[in-house]
């Protein structure tokens, strides 16, 4: 045997580095996706990470019932037969008879999408 003993000690220790690397790498990826998540905050939950259902209670709840049975607005069931899409998006953004502008701010497109689906 006049092989080194002190190779395998080696590769260990080569391997150890590389990973601490590797570690290291993926810390600062992870790093720059919290920053991005803090400086866009505010944005990125409402347009990304909104139940509609859950908005749809807080927000339109109070004028068309935790039903859709509508309280002061009008009831909402069926309302996703009655208008397209692009429709609801219209009556979001900018409001309709009584019903105030941008009450779904930012959030028109996935509001009236959920809309169409969930009230035929
Ligand atoms: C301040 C009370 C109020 C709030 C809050 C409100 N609405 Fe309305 N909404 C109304 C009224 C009143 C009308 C009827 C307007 C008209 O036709 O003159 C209406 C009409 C609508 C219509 C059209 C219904 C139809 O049959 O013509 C849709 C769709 C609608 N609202 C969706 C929503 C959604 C979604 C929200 C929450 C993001 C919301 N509304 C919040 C009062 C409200």
């Amino acid at each position: 045997m006049n092989r080194n003993p002190i190779i395998p000690f080696v590769l260990i220790m080569v391997m150890g580095i590389g990973l601490m690397f590797l570690l290291s790498f993926k810390g600062l990826g992870d790093a720059k996706d919290l920053a991005k998540e803090k400086e866009g905050g505010g944005k990125t939950e409402e347009t990304a990470e909104v139940n509609p259902e859950e908005f749809y209670q807080q927000t339109c709840a109070g004028c068309h019932g935790n039903q859709y049975e509508g309280v002061s607005g009008p009831s909402l069931k069926g309302v996703g037969s009655k208008y397209s899409k692009d429709e609801i998006k219209d009556i979001l953004t900018n409001g309709k008879g009584n019903m105030p502008p941008g009450m779904a701010a930012g959030k028109e497109e996935q509001m009236a999408e959920w809309i169409v689906k969930e009230l035929k």
